[in-house]
């Protein structure tokens, strides 16, 4: 299985930023992105264009968009579908990050149209899941997630292509804290989510990629992504400069 290094750059970058952010992260990873790795970088719309040029088509790197909204079209001011963002050079798409959930207060089953509409256009998604510090405390691990999977992947065709689908555990406790999951937490919390896409997918679900996001660090990432289940990593903060980027990706 080809493990998937991806940037979420959120909402940080102009467009001439963003292109030399890309173009410095092929330079420093050149030749040396082992053959069962791919990249991908989520960049603001605005800078989807600019991140591609940057990309200049280097094989194995890919871009992709943060958000997007279910329809194709219409009067739905402020939004984008996901046939704009193919036209910007997007491939790829997050669906249910933390921030769209508890910030901007999407519901799991928004998350869930989401997901079914952005890969039924075209788009590879990665949809992310993952429990509050609260939940965790509670010992309601197994619930969220079971809760967020089942809803955020209902409409999901069962016969999906398993390699245009990622799930990424993301706790929401470690996103920008710098309080990285243990290796212990990461396995649960990633074997919890494979038994759940076996139940869905039956044995395609042993070939959807599950990412760990949460403070990953170029000092700690060749230790997670070697853990069982673990298929790539999702980086926000890591992810801005790209010799911290290069050194995850060449972990
Ligand atoms: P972080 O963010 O790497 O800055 O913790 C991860 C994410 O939000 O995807």
């Amino acid at each position: 299985m080809m493990k998937l290094f991806a940037a979420n750059w959120k909402m940080h970058k102009t467009q001439a930023e963003a292109r030399q952010t890309a173009e410095e992260l092929v330079r420093l990873v050149g030749s040396g992105l082992a053959a069962d790795r791919e990249v991908l970088l989520t960049a603001p719309f605005t800078a989807l264009a600019a991140t591609a040029q940057g990309l200049a088509g280097a094989a194995r790197f890919s871009v992709g968009a943060q958000n997007f909204y279910p329809e194709t079209h219409g009067a739905f001011t402020g939004e984008i579908s996901p046939a704009m963002l193919q036209d910007a050079g997007a491939s790829w798409a997050l669906t249910g990050h933390s921030e769209r959930r508890h910030v901007l207060g999407e519901s799991d089953g928004f998350v869930g149209r989401k997901t079914a509409f952005g890969l039924a256009a075209g788009l590879n998604v990665i949809f992310c899941v993952g429990e509050k510090i609260e939940e965790r405390k509670a010992n309601q691990l197994a619930e969220v997630l079971t809760r967020q999977i089942s809803l955020g992947l209902a409409d999901v065709p069962r016969d999906v292509s398993p390699q245009r689908l990622c799930v990424a555990y993301e706790p929401v406790w470690a996103i920008g804290t710098g309080l990285v999951a243990g290796p212990a937490e990461i396995l649960e919390a990633h074997a919890l989510v494979r038994s759940q896409l076996a139940a869905i997918f039956g044995s395609a679900g042993r070939e959807v990629r599950i990412l760990y996001g949460g403070s990953v660090k170029p000092d700690n990432a060749a230790e997670i992504i070697a853990l069982d289940n673990v298929d790539g990593v999702l980086v926000g903060g890591a992810s801005l400069k790209a010799d911290d980027f290069s050194r995850i990706v060449l972990a």
